[in-house]
């Protein structure tokens, strides 16, 4: 049985990849940070569902301490490693540069060194994000792309990004890049736009609610589904060789096009309920992102299932039902 090794398990990509890994057979070991508060509430169904029979595992750790990690890769000696674990808000990182980069930074390094000394081949799987190219125009971007970032989240990526290169070309490692543009599911933190919009959507329409503030309106995402997108992830580890790939739909839409889609749904002109404020557009922005991910296509025989709209809709349907559980507490 094949043993994978997940930081950020508590995460959005986290939950979807034990899913599909534990559907698979895998045996899973994922960190979580300590915190006074509960915040597992996206595995708690895979932690009472898999705990109790050792498919399914937790420590504490923090991709800051080097030597949690290191003991633990050490006992479990997985398989696979994914490090998925960051402070992934872009506009939060322009608040707090310093803590950051370095999780990002010193995290991947502690796990790449602790594979390369370990005797057991282990295969890395680096979470890279689209937001290392920048984004000013509206080119298609591919893994050939140049990268220019324009936050302290981006740069920090492109350090593991690089660094994950260099392990892989001069130890011989099976370290692979996995650069996914934005994926979103009804798990989604709720401080991302597109799940800040579909709360609110859910919300306004039961009455819970009366305004939304966002940011910049015309900026554009490649918007996938996450449950897509870690199918994706896994593959990367299945190939025979090790490389980078870009995971992406190929479209882009801006986020008034999210706005005019989500209120659609429930029958509402998003005009009527939006407002922008400063506090939400960022220092730097990136523009426009479109992924293409033909080399994934031919190599790994990845493609995205879910539709722009089927996500909108997933998404809004989700928060609904959330919404009206909110209502009956009132
Ligand atoms: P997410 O929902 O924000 O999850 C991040 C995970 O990292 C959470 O489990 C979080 O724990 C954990 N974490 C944060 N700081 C940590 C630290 N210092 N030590 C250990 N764990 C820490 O992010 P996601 O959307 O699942 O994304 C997964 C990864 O892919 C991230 O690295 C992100 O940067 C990257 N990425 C995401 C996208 C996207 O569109 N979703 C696109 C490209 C790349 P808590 O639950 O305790 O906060
Ligand atoms: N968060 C947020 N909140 N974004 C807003 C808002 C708002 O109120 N209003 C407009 N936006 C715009 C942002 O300025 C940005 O251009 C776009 O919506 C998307 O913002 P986010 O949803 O915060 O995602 P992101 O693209 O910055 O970053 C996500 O995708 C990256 C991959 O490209 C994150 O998941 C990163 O971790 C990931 O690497």
């Amino acid at each position: 049985m094949s043993k994978a090794f997940i930081t950020g398990v508590s995460g959005q990509d986290g939950y979807y990849l034990s899913k599909y890994l534990l559907d698979k057979g895998y045996e899973i070991h994922g960190t979580v940070r300590r915190s006074s508060s509960i915040n597992t509430s996206r595995i708690d169904s895979l932690i009472s569902e898999f705990s109790e029979t050792g498919k399914f595992n937790l420590y504490y750790s923090d991709l800051l301490d080097q030597s949690s990690l290191s003991n633990l890769i050490n006992l479990i000696e997985p398989d696979e490693v994914y490090n998925l674990a960051a402070q992934s808000h872009v506009a939060v990182s322009f608040k707090n540069p310093s803590y950051t980069s370095q999780v990002s930074t010193l995290g991947p390094l502690a796990l790449l060194e602790v594979i390369k000394n370990s005797k057991k081949k282990i295969k890395y799987y680096q979470a890279s994000s689209s937001e290392m190219y920048g984004g000013k125009d509206d080119k298609l971007l591919d893994e050939l792309s140049l990268f220019d970032p324009k936050s302290p989240y981006a740069a920090a990526k492109l350090f593991a990004h690089n660094l994950t290169k260099v392990y892989r070309d001069s130890y011989d490692m099976f370290a692979v890049n996995g650069i996914l543009f934005n994926h979103e599911s009804p798990l989604r933190g709720e401080t991302f736009v597109t799940r800040k919009i579909t709360r609110a959507v859910a919300r306004i329409s039961l009455g819970l609610q009366k305004k939304l503030t966002l940011g910049n309106l015309d900026a554009c995402r490649d918007w996938g589904f996450a449950g897509d997108y870690v199918e994706a992830m896994w593959l990367m580890l299945q190939h025979d060789k090790p490389d980078d790939w870009v995971i992406a739909t190929g479209e882009s839409f801006s986020v008034k096009q999210f706005l005019n889609i989500a209120f659609e749904i429930v029958g509402l002109d998003y005009e009527e309920y939006v407002l922008t404020s400063d506090k939400y557009f960022r220092p730097n922005e990136v523009n426009f992102l479109k992924g293409d991910a033909t080399k994934a296509k031919k190599e790994l025989g990845w493609e995205p299932k879910t539709s722009f709209n089927d996500l909108v809709k997933m998404m809004v349907e989700s928060d609904i039902e959330l919404s009206k559980r909110e209502k009956v507490l009132l």
